[in-house]
């Protein structure tokens, strides 16, 4: 007898009408017809069965904050870094369990459950180290939480960044960060690069750095990050996240730099709805949009992954836990509209992530975890248009949350009287028809 038996659904690489069988919390048999006894069975009619979405970066220790002590009135990100540097000292250990615990709620039931978050290390309390060490624990039944430590205020620049970088790498948080381009000379960030891979490889563990987010073009530390990557030997380990002076660098240096990242095989994480928001601010016209060069980095063979980076926080009062909205903001901001662009779109949020983050036991695939999301749309593409509605979210073959469709009940003469946003124009984003 099966777990449970997901009748008729979509999968994102264009197969139709499969049917899923669960059993002992994974994936048992995919196929076109599985007719077995089941406890539970699920007609998807249609709808697209996915792995879960994926954000392979954010910051935990921040969510759910808006407001306190004030609001970023600016909406910048120099006075989303003075109100963080105002809460941190009034953050309580219950208060950042209490509020990672409601944001990991809000993620399921977006079908999100997977996701590495960025854990500011600059507080010599290391308070939410702490509480989001705990809340890992806590979560780890429905949720993959992977912890950078993140020195926000910058491991040079801050008195006691790196003795509290390897404190906390010491009390298990998974992964080194950095922030090369916050710290007070480019001698100094490379130096911060070069320093933090070789703690990484001395622990064997991966690195993510915030790269680069800035809009000067001569902030060039993914060259210096690369190149340590491959001193170091930790290719396929580490991500550089935002690299959003690409954005503004000359296009003969970046004709040199794509390569020198594909070789080094660095994951590139821009995180769209925060470098389009924080980035070319001091610009007036024409503002550039900061956001890095995706569809180059793909086209060299880059695996590129997008992130959330901010859920209602002092750097952004918006998010909702939502990565095809990530994903959404994407095709606009970088013109990922080729049919071709938005499928990586989605990728980018789904397996691209799976591969940042090196989680192996991902996809809906013969004998991995039953983990996926089923949406209310019936392809990828279709699923960022409508940023669709999760039906269900199973985790090891579990459904940990659902959510009813959305249907409207119109009232209209001559029309008809219920409408399925996911129904209502044809597709053929196969291009079979
Ligand atoms: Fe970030």
């Amino acid at each position: 007898m099966l777990d449970l038996l997901i009748k008729n659904a979509n999968l994102p690489d264009g197969r139709n009408g499969i049917d899923i069988a669960i059993s002992a919390g994974k994936f048992e048999t995919i196929a076109s017809a599985i007719d077995a006894p089941a406890h539970r069975t699920i007609d998807a009619a249609g709808y697209l069965l996915s792995p879960h979405f994926i954000d392979p970066h954010f910051h935990m220790d921040a969510t759910l904050s808006l407001g306190l002590p004030r609001l970023n009135r600016s909406g910048t990100l120099l006075e989303g870094i003075a109100l963080w540097g105002e809460l941190k000292p009034l953050l309580t250990h219950e208060a950042v369990v209490e509020r990672a615990l409601r944001y990991c709620d809000l993620a399921v039931a977006q079908g999100l459950l997977s996701i590495r978050s960025h854990v500011d290390i600059c507080d010599d309390r290391l308070l939410a180290v702490d509480a989001l060490l705990e809340v890992r624990e806590k979560v780890r039944p429905y949720i993959d939480l992977q912890l950078v430590a993140f020195p926000q205020d910058g491991l040079f620049r801050s008195a006691n960044a790196e003795k509290n970088l390897l404190r906390a790498l010491d009390k298990g948080v998974d992964v080194v960060g950095g922030i090369p381009h916050f710290e007070r000379t480019m001698a100094d960030g490379a130096a911060s690069v070069k320093r933090l891979c070789e703690i990484a490889a001395e622990r064997g563990l991966r690195v993510d750095f915030h790269c680069d987010e800035s809009d000067d073009p001569m902030s060039r530390h993914i060259e210096t990050l690369a190149a340590q990557t491959m001193r170091l030997g930790l290719q396929g380990r580490v991500v550089g996240s935002h690299l959003t002076s690409m954005h503004s660098m000359d296009n003969y240096y970046v004709s040199k730099l794509l390569p020198l990242i594909a070789e080094a095989q660095i994951h590139a994480v821009p995180n769209p709805l925060i470098n389009t928001t924080l980035q070319g601010r001091h610009d007036t016209y024409p503002k550039r949009r900061g956001i890095t060069r995706i569809p180059e980095l793909l086209a060299h063979g880059v695996n590129v992954a997008f992130g959330q980076d901010c859920c209602m926080d002092p750097w952004y009062s918006l998010g909702s836990g939502d990565m095809l909205e990530v994903a959404h903001m994407a095709v606009h901001v970088s013109q990922m509209t080729s049919v071709d662009a938005m499928k990586q779109a989605f990728d980018a949020i789904t397996v691209n992530s799976a591969r940042a983050m090196g989680l192996e036991d991902y996809g809906i695939e013969t004998g991995r975890s039953a983990n996926c999301v089923l949406l209310q749309a019936r392809d990828p593409i279709e699923a960022i248009r409508l940023k669709a509605t999760r039906l269900a979210v199973l985790r090891n073959g579990r459904i940990i949350s659902e959510t009813a469709p959305k249907i409207a009940t119109l009232n209209l003469p001559d029309r008809p009287a219920a409408l399925d946003s996911a129904q209502y124009a044809p597709i053929d984003h196969a291009g079979t028809a």
